[in-house]
């Protein structure tokens, strides 16, 4: 499915929905496009992401697909009482980052990747996202076979229960 633009009426159908409003043509039209897109993406009993780090974050193709269904009614709720909770609960992930140098675990402070995958996923209600770190992908190939035979082994516990 083709992710569409988000812009223009799109915004603005967001800002209606989050606001308690109705939708004139244009914005009806525009969000029903993104209620599709948020259909396809809810309706998977698992997830696998399989995302590169680009320049410390995610790829902007990756961030333009969340950008469009993370959505008020869709993947996420908002109650003035209870705060935000997301909508899509009860399935696992398994996410594949797959990362140029090392970052050294948790905590360095240059991964905006990883953090920011389970933090948007966090926000849509996945509590059960398994992950699968491959780094340094840069390094001489015989470093590399070693850390691919690792991530491959873990990649395989994780789908054997997925
Ligand atoms: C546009 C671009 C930006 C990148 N930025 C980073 C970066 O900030 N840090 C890093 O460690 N690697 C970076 N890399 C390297 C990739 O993360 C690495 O090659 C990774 O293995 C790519 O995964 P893939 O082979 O699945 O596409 C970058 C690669 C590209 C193409």
């Amino acid at each position: 499915m083709r992710v569409p633009e988000f812009d223009g009426y799109t915004i603005d159908a967001k800002y209606q929905v989050l606001h308690g409003q109705g939708f004139d043509a244009d914005q009806a039209k525009a969000w029903q496009v993104v209620v599709d897109i948020c259909d396809e993406f809810k309706s998977a009993d698992k997830y696998l992401i399989s995302i590169p780090m680009w320049n410390f974050g995610v790829p902007y193709k990756f961030k333009h697909y969340i950008d469009v269904i993370a959505q008020p009614g869709q993947t996420f709720s908002f109650d003035s009482a209870t705060g935000y909770s997301g909508l899509v609960t009860g399935k696992p992930a398994a996410v594949i980052y797959a990362r140029g140098g090392a970052y050294g675990g948790e905590g360095s402070g240059m991964d905006h990747q990883k953090p920011y995958v389970e933090q948007i996923l966090g926000f849509f209600g996945f509590t059960e996202i398994n992950p699968v770190v491959i780094e340094p992908t840069l390094a001489a190939p015989d470093d590399l076979a070693a850390t691919m035979k690792a991530a491959i082994e873990k990649a395989q516990q994780i789908a054997s229960t997925l």
